[in-house]
């Protein structure tokens, strides 16, 4: 029997940061290792130039950083197909016969793209190409028949459109050729989004609030010392307050089993005062350096040859193309446009 296939991607922008690894990393990274899944990840490089055209270098300096985060966290070259998509021209290709099915309102009316548009202060120039990427992401999905994708709930609205895109395409030309996939979501509304250092609701390059997965432990620790806690809490003996305290909250998604009753035990201490912010933090740094020394030792070891990465994921978007090679190529006899 052949395994479900997950496909997921990022836009290379920038590095990735722990909100980045509990959200998604380190659940690709078990469902790579369970052995029961065909796994994609690919770097979306064309849908970061949607809206980077004018600065495409940092586009490329993210795809060796992001490719450093992926196997630092574990995703392993040998388990899942990692690749770049740029380099699978037939994902352009499909794009331009999808486009045909799609209304401009529709596109219009995705409601991320629209908040994306509002954010981004496009004004009266909207890049053509950003209005149409929840297409090319449909043909990002597609093109590898992926049943599952794991992604945040802003793509909700992607998903949803891909869907569309299929029944459309397998209704008009009366073929089964596309696969109509099911997002898989962060299970609470909280999972999936880790607030920033500073309690901002979002980890985000732009607020400067993030840990990285590349910085090193002298980084992480005095960016854990600057967490923000309770401002009422100012000397040690007085009772702190633990909701909206960054450091338990970061305890409570990143503790183990082992550690619950110590971080209960922690909680009632500086509920009840006499709890230093100093000693909390330790203790996070503890817990976090756990997390992070596999990761940052891969790291170290895949960083001594950029070439090697970059091989990998050549072989990786090779392999990637044959699969969507195939697709098209169904796609065209599906649409009549096999002439030869
Ligand atoms: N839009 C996704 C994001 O911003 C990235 C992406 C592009 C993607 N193509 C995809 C995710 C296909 C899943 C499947 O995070």
């Amino acid at each position: 029997m052949t395994k479900p296939i997950i496909l997921t991607g990022d836009r290379p922008t920038g590095k990735l940061h722990l909100g980045h690894y509990v959200g998604s990393l380190k659940n690709r990274v078990r469902l790579q290792n369970e052995d029961k899944y065909q796994l994609f990840v690919f770097l979306a490089d064309q849908q970061a130039l949607t809206d980077h055209a004018k600065d495409s270098e940092i586009i490329k300096e993210s795809i060796g950083n992001v490719a450093l985060d992926y196997l630092s966290v574990g995703l392993d070259p040998k388990k899942s197909t990692l690749f770049i998509q740029s380099q699978i021209p037939e994902l352009a290709e499909l794009t331009m016969y999808y486009m045909n099915l799609v209304s401009l309102a529709r596109l219009e009316r995705n409601p991320t793209v629209k908040s994306e548009i509002a954010q981004k202060g496009f004004g009266e120039s909207i890049p053509t190409g950003f209005l149409v990427y929840p297409i090319s992401q449909a043909a990002d999905i597609t093109a590898f028949k992926a049943n599952l994708v794991p992604v945040g709930n802003d793509q909700k609205p992607m998903i949803e459109q891909t869907r569309e895109i299929v029944r459309s395409f397998n209704h008009t030309y009366k073929t089964t050729c596309l696969v109509e996939p099911e997002g898989i979501y962060p299970s609470s509304a909280g999972a999936g989004r880790l607030p920033g250092l500073d309690g901002n609701a979002k980890m985000s390059k732009s607020l400067g609030n993030g840990i990285y997965l590349s910085d090193d432990m002298d980084t992480v620790r005095k960016k854990v010392m600057s967490m923000y806690t309770d401002p009422n809490h100012i000397k040690v003996e007085d009772p702190g307050q633990i909701e909206g305290n960054m450091v338990f909250h970061y305890l409570d998604i990143f503790a183990r089993k082992e550690d619950l009753a110590e971080v209960q035990a922690m909680k009632e201490h500086y509920q009840r005062g006499g709890l230093g912010d100093v000693k909390t933090k330790r203790y996070l740094l503890d817990i976090l350096e756990r997390e992070l020394a596999p990761i940052h030792e891969r790291r170290l070891d895949y960083a001594k040859d950029m070439g090697e990465v970059f091989h990998m994921l050549d072989q990786g978007s090779q392999a990637a193309q044959a699969v969507a090679a195939k697709t098209l190529s169904e796609v065209k006899a599906a649409m009549g446009i096999n002439y030869f």
